[in-house]
């Protein structure tokens, strides 16, 4: 038997130990042994739960006891998880997270004191939520050399733009939307504003290109620039509005970023609706490998938490050998010199756009304004020419094969 402990009963903890009860036999024949949860810590009362039996409020409870031999953190954020996270594995018990947070910022240290204590630390939930995405990337296609991921890699996001284009309804009706069906926080500026996606392309960037990627070296814009009348243009074009995070390969280094992108209506991820998330993998021998799925949410990500449960209790002493270097300032380029075509809306006339960019492709806009698809040109030329007399309202990348 294998003991666990849960750290956070929130959303996810209170979910790996819901799952872990509701499909007890399954996983124990998955698994080659039961698995048990111990203790759950959180700070709160939860007299009523009827997993009350197994909360406990000490930290060190769990850290002392040798039956514990892998630790789900469930806490969310910075502080108490690093520092309960490099606890754990300073003695050698594996961890398992959902964190990106965490991971985005600190994980290429937690994975080398994962490393040199024989211990595991796997975040396969991190991304994608209940999407096997991390461990197809690290195992089924790691004879590859990947030059570019990009993905859906927020729900909450794909949720109201999804619904802003769909029923008409403005950036603030969605946003209550979602937060009225618990999809958005009541803070959602981590979602919105484009950082939890930016968290997530960090993750896949480090596990894809082998240097830790941090937030900060990521230029990030959320959504609160797209507005409908954006989506029913790029509708009229053939095209829907998605925000995506994106990493290429550029000559030794990468370019890594988050924006909302216009994709055609022919794109795979263009039916990636909803909550769900999709990513793209590009590798040198495998070509394009598509991941899709529930990217967020209770049961799917305790699904992708309790397989690293499996996994690490099958590897308790081995190691998985997922690893990253420390990463370096400079290697992530700026998205400025990544060729795209660009879809702009703006009050300049026609025959101003036309003078400027040459030929481009006129979506049907008001009479008051312009929204247009330009030729393929990296961000600094745009930039130039829109420096001649055109104010972009709205500027966005058209997803392409540049
Ligand atoms: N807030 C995140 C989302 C949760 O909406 O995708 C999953 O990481």
């Amino acid at each position: 038997m294998i003991n666990i402990a849960v750290l956070g009963y929130g959303v996810v903890g209170s979910g790996v130990v819901s799952v872990l009860d509701k499909n007890a036999d399954r996983i124990t024949q998955n698994a080659a042994q039961e698995i048990s949860v111990k203790y759950i810590l959180d700070i709160r009362e939860f007299s009523d739960d009827p997993y009350s039996h197994l909360f406990i409020k000490d930290f060190e409870i769990i850290v002392s006891d040798p039956e514990v031999q892998i630790v789900v953190e469930a806490i969310g954020g910075i502080d108490a998880a690093l520092m309960y996270t490099r606890r754990c594995l300073e003695i050698g018990k594996s961890v398992v997270t959902s964190n990106k947070e965490l991971i985005a910022e600190h994980g290429s240290e937690l994975l080398q004191l994962a490393k040199e204590k024989n211990a595991n630390y796997l975040f396969e939930a991190s991304v994608g939520g209940g999407i096997p995405v991390i461990r197809p990337l690290t195992q089924c296609m790691t004879a590859n050399i990947i030059t570019e991921i990009y993905g859906i890699l927020n729900g909450t996001t794909n949720y109201i733009l999804t619904d802003m284009d769909k029923t008409g309804a403005d950036f603030s009706a969605s946003l209550l939307d979602a937060q009225n069906k618990g999809y958005a926080e009541a803070d959602p500026t981590a979602d919105v504003d484009g950082h939890d996606t930016c968290r997530k392309i960090c993750i896949l960037s480090s596990l894809a290109f082998g240097q830790h990627v941090f937030p900060s070296q990521v230029q990030t814009e959320g959504i609160t620039g797209v507005t409908i009348e954006d989506l029913h243009y790029a509708s009229e074009l053939g095209y829907k509005i998605k925000l995506l995070g994106r990493a290429r390969v550029v000559g030794d280094k990468i370019s890594a970023y988050v924006a909302p992108h216009l994709i055609s209506n022919d794109s795979i991820l263009a039916v990636v609706d909803g909550v769900m998330n999709g990513v793209v993998v590009r590798g040198n021998a495998v070509g394009d490998v598509v991941f899709c799925g529930a990217g967020a949410g209770k049961l799917p990500t305790a699904s992708s938490v309790i397989a690293d449960v499996i996994d690490a209790s099958k590897h308790l002493h081995a190691q998985k050998w997922i690893s990253w270097k420390t990463g370096y300032d400079g290697f992530v380029k700026s998205p400025m010199l990544l060729d795209s075509a660009w879809y702009i809306r703006t009050d300049a006339s026609r025959e101003k756009v036309e003078k400027e960019f040459g030929n481009v492709i006129f979506s049907e806009g008001s009479s008051i304004e312009t929204a247009f698809m330009t030729g393929v040109m990296n961000g600094e030329m745009i930039d130039d020419i829109l420096k001649r007399g055109i104010s972009a309202k709205s500027q966005f990348r058209v997803l392409g094969d540049h």
